[in-house]
């Protein structure tokens, strides 16, 4: 991690907002490994930090991420990534809302294993990308939701797209997180949460 973001960093920008920490990486390590997810796909790249969590994963993981930035920051962590997991890691630009409904899947078993959402907050967006990144997933794939903090403006999206994907019975709750500690609803105060489900 330290290494990437020196990368990045190294390339003039400056950074430090909207990357995962260290927990969630770790926790995203220890997922994909618990659930045998080799094919992963995820909605926001930045400068990868949750990409290298799921390389670390497993030596045979492969990941999909999609991303609307392609700024010098986003470029450099991608080249870094390549250098460091040759042929693992797919970066698809552009906007989720319409990339991901747009990306080919062979068949449901050729689909995603796990899918981690996290890239734009806005609620409308959420929603597409529950529901478009379930298209790409294999039946009963793992779904992670980042940003289970509704108290926080940027949160308020996800949860409220995570809590309608659960009543329409698209998803399963099986845990949230908040501030590493697992618990039995979003609920804060907290500065980072985030939510696993199934999908249907
Ligand atoms: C919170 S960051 C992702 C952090 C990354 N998952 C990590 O673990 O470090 C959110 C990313 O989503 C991207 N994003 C925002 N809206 C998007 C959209 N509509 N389509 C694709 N990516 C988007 C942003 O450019 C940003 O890089």
């Amino acid at each position: 991690m330290e290494d990437i973001f020196r990368h990045a960093q190294g390339h003039g920008s400056a950074l430090g907002e909207g990357i995962s920490c260290l927990s969630q990486v770790l926790y995203l390590m220890y997922l994909a490994r618990a659930r045998k997810a080799i094919s992963i796909a995820e909605i926001g790249f930045n400068i990868g930090f949750s990409s290298i969590a799921f390389l670390e994963s497993s030596p045979q993981a492969k990941v999909t991420s999609f991303e609307i930035n392609t700024e010098t920051h986003v470029k450099s962590a991608k080249e870094f990534i390549d250098s460091r997991y040759p042929g693992r890691h797919r970066l698809i630009y552009g906007d989720s809302t319409q990339t991901v409904p747009a990306f080919q899947v062979a068949g449901p078993m050729d689909g995603f294993d796990l899918v981690f959402i996290d890239g734009g907050h806005e609620y409308s967006c959420a929603k597409a990308d529950i529901a478009n990144a379930r298209r790409l997933a294999k039946p009963g794939a793992t779904l992670v939701v980042d940003d289970m903090i509704p108290w926080f403006k940027w949160g308020i999206g996800p949860t409220t797209a995570w809590e309608e994907a659960v009543r329409d019975e698209i998803v399963t709750p099986l845990e949230y997180v908040s501030d590493a500690l697992a618990v039995s609803r979003i609920q804060g105060p907290a500065e980072r949460a985030w939510v696993v489900g199934q999908y249907r």
